[in-house]
Formats: C-alpha cells, sequence, structure tokens
C-alpha cells in the first residue's frame, strides 16, 4: 500500500529534476563556452587584440598573459611562440577564412575557429615542454600541414 506515495515521489522527483534542468538550460542560458564574442572576419587584422598575434603581458587580470592566434589557411599566426612555465594564459583565437581547428596536443584545449568570432580559453601550462598545435577541422588541400607550437619554458 506504499507503492503509490513511492511512485509519487519519484514522479515528483523526476518532474523537479527536469525543471531544474529546464530553466538552468533556456533561462539561466547554460551553454557550452566557446565563440562568445563576435568579430569581422574581413577585419581581423586591424581589430585589437589580433593585429598583434603572439604572447603580450597584461595587469590587472585574472590571467598573467594574453595569447592570440590567428588562423587562416593553411597556417596559424604566430607559426611558433614561447610560454613562460606555470604562467596563467587567455588564448584567444580566430580566423580569417573557414573553420579551423585548434587543439592543443597532450591538453584537454580543444577549440573551434569559426569565422566571425572569437574563441578563447584560459589555462596554465605548468609542464614544461613542446606543444603541438593542430588544426582538426577539415578546411582544405593543406589542411594536414596547418600546425603551430607552443613551448612553454
Ligand atoms: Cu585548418 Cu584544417
Amino acid at each position: 500500500k506504499f507503492e503509490k506515495a513511492w511512485l509519487t515521489f519519484g514522479i515528483g522527483a523526476l518532474l523537479v529534476f527536469l525543471t531544474v534542468l529546464g530553466v538552468s538550460a533556456f533561462y539561466l542560458g547554460n551553454q557550452p563556452p566557446s565563440c562568445l564574442v563576435t568579430i569581422d572576419p574581413a577585419k581581423v587584422d586591424t581589430t585589437k587584440p589580433f593585429n598583434e598575434p603572439g604572447l603580450k603581458k597584461v595587469e590587472g587580470k585574472d590571467w598573467d598573459y594574453e595569447l592570440v592566434f590567428v588562423a587562416s589557411a593553411f597556417s596559424y599566426n604566430p607559426a611558433s611562440v614561447e610560454v613562460p612555465y606555470g604562467a596563467k594564459v587567455k588564448i584567444m583565437a580566430t580566423t580569417k577564412d573557414v573553420v579551423h581547428g585548434f587543439q592543443v596536443a597532450g591538453t584537454n584545449i580543444n577549440m573551434m575557429l569559426e569565422p566571425g568570432y572569437i574563441s578563447e580559453y584560459t589555462t596554465t601550462f605548468d609542464k614544461a615542454g613542446e606543444y603541438l598545435i593542430l588544426c582538426n577541422e577539415y578546411c582544405g588541400v593543406g589542411h594536414h600541414m596547418m600546425t603551430s607550437k607552443i613551448e612553454v619554458v
């Protein structure tokens, strides 16, 4: 005779769960964190900070450095960059033409670079060595040659 009560409790709990999930997804706008900011792909070269790709020390922010990458078929600018060991780095990347990938081998950094959007990822490189950056979105005949390198020293 308790079956009915338990069944009611079970369905009630399910409804509460679905409501919470629904509210968090649609009302609070919980979305995967990438491609938050827009940019005109034709003006990448003259838009800050993409007019100066590479590593830059910053003050008064939650991170120590900004590392800017511009992707275009079939390379990244910069093609190689040194990052100080243990520094907190905000990676900011975009593309001038088609969709490219931005995967840092050996880490969990794996972004998609879409024309018109800025992809960001903040991380700390706490292991010295070379990190290969790969394009994992097929972008044309030179796709397989499209790489860059982060050297943590
Ligand atoms: Cu760029 Cu594949």
